[in-house]
């Protein structure tokens, strides 16, 4: 690990969704590890149809948990210890699906349940098509995280993978990074 970086002794649990963006993650995951953090990744199986657990475990260097019924991970509750040791989670990217389940309080893969459990502060990085993300049930889902002391980053305006322009692109991994070191430096603490 790299000492005397911004992020050094941070832990950073790193949820990725099941979205077209999950392949800029990876440069999320190398961004944060060069400023020192210790990223330990979390994907839903969506996230797994788009990037391999394999790519984030090499940039990470930590294990990458995928399922809550692990009988080895979860021998001294692992989904707890994930929860209780991140100074911050950051999912990004997130889905509409993601959202929704996280502002209704479903707890039914790891990521959802290790989000549900934690006093951190927990930042979201939403990504998805336009029309998604206008939609007023997406929209809704969003301002309850807010209202609930969640965070979030973006989305973008610009070109969209699905062919579509306008309101849903994943913040740049710099940004995203960036807005990780402001939030771990603010005194403000979220409260839920
Ligand atoms: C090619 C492809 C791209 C997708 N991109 C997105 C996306 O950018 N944002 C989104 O919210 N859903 C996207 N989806 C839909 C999600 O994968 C789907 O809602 C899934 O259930 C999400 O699961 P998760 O939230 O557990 O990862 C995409 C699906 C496919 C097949």
């Amino acid at each position: 690990m790299k000492k005397n970086s911004s992020l050094t002794g941070k832990n950073i649990v790193l949820g990725v969704t099941g979205g077209i963006a999950a392949y800029k993650s990876c440069e999320i995951v190398r961004l944060l590890t060069a400023e020192g953090a210790d990223v330990h990744v979390v994907m839903t199986r969506g996230a797994t149809q788009f990037v391999t657990p394999m790519t984030f475990q090499a940039l990470s260097r930590n294990t990458v948990r995928t399922d809550i019924f692990n009988l080895t991970e979860e021998s001294e509750m692992g989904h707890i210890q994930l929860a209780d040791k991140a100074d911050l989670i950051l999912v990004a990217p997130a889905t509409a699906d993601f959202i929704a389940r996280v502002a209704h309080g479903i707890c039914d893969d790891l990521l959802s349940t290790v989000v549900c459990a934690t006093k951190a502060p927990v930042l979201f990085a939403p990504a998805m098509n336009v029309n998604m993300y206008e939609n007023k049930i997406v929209q809704e889902n969003i301002a309850t995280l807010k209202r609930h002391g969640y965070m979030t980053i973006g989305p973008a305006t610009g070109d969209l993978a699905c062919g579509w322009e306008g309101m849903g692109r994943m913040e740049e991994p710099e940004a995203i990074v960036a807005e990780v070191k402001k939030r771990l430096m603010s005194k403000i603490k979220a409260v839920r």
